[in-house]
């Protein structure tokens, strides 16, 4: 019933773990993995290691949403692949590989250099706290979205997924640039920001970077918002994420338009189960509602659009 193709690759379910959560490991993305995710989306890297921020990084908002400014700090791709190699998927789970850079050659060096291990490869082009020239400095620019899309794509046997920034103007026009490159699907959306918090006993911003990207409960209505408008726009298959915790938020991204979501912040709250009762909920609500597949539930939201 949850059985979801993405880009001809099949996934049990269509919950995935959002890049930058628990995917920096081959031992965590195999806990989620084992937890009941169709699929994982490691951390993102880049060519050459990168140190990130100093700390503090991250600072919590409310109880359920976070502030993160972690700077995209990772090994490098040549010590990330073996952490990649040991990453156990079965026929129906997908492994994504996130990068990042800020030269089209450097996205074509790295998916020339993953693609043979992973399923699909996600552009992050909208991480809104990355060094200079990457992240969101390429995601905010419909034409330089478009370069390193086509880069990648051009490099890439495998379906290439570009990440989008929700701090932009007009979503829209960016998802059409990506598409016209060449993009497979599209993930929606990347931290909201930057935001800052501020330490009043020391009237200093929290963060080490003073700014960061809000992630979790707070930023879901933006997140759906965006999945609809995209969903409009563009022909190729949409991943939600933002702010998921329950089956229901589920259902909202898909009735806007999201063939599967992934789920991060949340998962610090309430642990790697959220997949499993994640997957309860929405296989309820579906015979509840008649639906047999998530396919037919997708962009529901749209009345017209759908007839
Ligand atoms: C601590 C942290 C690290 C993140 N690192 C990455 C990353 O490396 N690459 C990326 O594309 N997104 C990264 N993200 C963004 C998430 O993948 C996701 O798009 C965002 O957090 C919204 O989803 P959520 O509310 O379910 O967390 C990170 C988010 C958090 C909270």
């Amino acid at each position: 019933m949850l059985k979801t193709n993405l880009c001809g690759v099949e996934l049990e379910n269509p919950f995935m773990l959002a890049a930058g959560i628990l995917g920096s490991n081959s031992s965590s993305l195999n806990m989620i993995l084992k937890s009941g995710a169709g699929g994982v989306v490691t951390k993102s890297f880049s060519k050459n290691p990168n140190p990130g921020y100093i700390n503090p990084t991250t600072v919590g908002v409310d109880d359920d949403s976070i502030l993160n400014a972690i700077g995209l700090s990772n090994p490098g791709v040549d010590n990330f692949l073996d952490e990649i190699k040991k990453v156990e998927t079965n026929d129906n789970q997908a492994l994504i590989a996130s990068i990042y850079g800020s030269m089209p050659e450097e996205f074509s060096y790295l998916v020339e250099t993953v693609q043979e291990y992973v399923d699909m490869i996600e552009l992050n082009i909208s991480c809104p706290h990355a060094m200079e020239g990457c992240g969101a400095a390429i995601g905010q620019d419909p034409n330089l979205s478009h370069k390193i899309v086509s880069a990648a794509v051009d490099a890439s046997d495998v379906p290439v997924i570009a990440k989008l920034t929700p701090n932009v103007t007009d979503i829209a026009e960016i998802a059409k640039s990506c598409e016209d490159a060449g993009a497979d699907a599209l993930t929606l959306i990347n931290s909201l920001g930057p935001g800052m918090v501020i330490n009043i006993d020391v009237a200093k911003p929290v963060l080490s970077n003073k700014m960061g990207g809000m992630s979790g409960k707070a930023i879901k209505p933006i997140a759906v918002r965006d999945v609809y408008v995209v969903y409009d726009a563009v022909d190729i298959p949409l991943i939600g994420v933002g702010g998921i915790s329950t089956y229901e938020d589920v259902v909202e991204f898909i009735y806007a338009g999201a063939s599967a979501v992934q789920i991060g912040t949340s998962i610090m709250n309430l642990g790697v189960d959220v997949f499993e009762n994640i997957g309860k909920g929405l296989e309820g609500f579906m015979k509840e509602k008649g639906f047999s597949s998530i396919e037919e539930m997708v962009g529901l939201a749209h009345g017209d659009k759908n007839g």
